[in-house]
């Protein structure tokens, strides 16, 4: 049984000033559940902040960044290490963001190298993957997404699967209001989860929990998990409303 697990993702919005606020509000309104996981990935700057309240206010919320170096410390000017996240008490760490592949030209190998360190670390990371749309209109997004899957999990041991998440993420969907449909998303977490499957066992396949991500909303939620092979969101742009990722949570 994979329990849900909704993400959001607040990319480079909110300052820590404004990331107070918003956790202050969002936990006015969460009502603390155990049938389903919930993490918000704010900006480095207000992850400490926003720990902070959600500690003091006991909030079964979980914490995680957008990214992190592979390395754990070093001459890397303006990185932020594993150690320094997991110092922090985070729970999760997104990697291999279709935005860090674009405009941070991260690679598999990159991602690979930084899923790896992130176990090292107790840290679980959501690794994400999804093909653009050129891939897509050319019919060669599963090869192209199963390809993804296959080079980032490059020598990972079986045991740190079970604290995987990936995030399957079509670009064309990201920030375009534009989703893709269930049944599409559902086919390509089916996709994933077979791969799994092959690189490890049925168990760990049966265990991974994919979520789907890309113009995520209220409207669209309730259809999207109820797609068997998706097992949560990875929300961007309604994340950082507290009323609509509300509304997300209590799809
Ligand atoms: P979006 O972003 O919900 O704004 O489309 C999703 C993501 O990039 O993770």
């Amino acid at each position: 049984m994979r329990i849900p697990f909704i993400a959001g993702n607040w990319k480079m919005n909110l300052t820590h000033l404004e990331a107070i606020q918003f956790i202050q509000d969002l936990g006015y309104e969460f009502k603390n559940k155990n049938n389903i996981d919930v993490c918000i990935c704010p900006p480095f700057t207000a992850l400490r902040s926003v720990k902070n309240i959600i500690d003091a206010d006991k909030l079964s919320i979980k914490i995680g960044a957008q990214n992190m170096h592979w390395e754990e410390s070093g001459a890397f000017t303006g990185e932020i290490s594993p150690l320094m996240i997991a110092a922090l008490g985070m729970d999760y760490v997104i990697i291999g963001h279709s935005e860090r592949r674009e405009y941070f030209f991260e690679t598999n190998d990159i991602v690979n190298k930084k899923v790896k360190i992130a176990f090292k670390h107790s840290l679980k990371p959501i690794m994400c993957v999804g093909e653009s749309l050129a891939i897509r209109e050319s019919g060669k997004a599963k090869e192209f997404v199963l390809g993804q899957v296959t080079e980032c999990l490059k020598d990972m041991d079986i045991k740190n699967i079970f604290d995987l998440t990936i995030a399957y993420e079509p670009i064309w969907a990201i920030g375009t209001g534009k989703n893709a449909t269930s049944s599409d998303a559902n086919d390509m977490c089916s996709a994933i989860r077979n791969k799994v499957a092959d690189l490890y066992n049925n168990s760990a396949a049966e265990l991974l929990r994919i979520q789907y991500g890309g113009s995520v909303k209220p409207s669209n939620i309730t259809e999207l998990m109820a797609m068997p092979d998706i097992d949560g969101a990875l929300v961007g742009g309604a994340s950082i409303k507290v009323e609509d990722f509300t509304a997300i949570i209590n799809y």
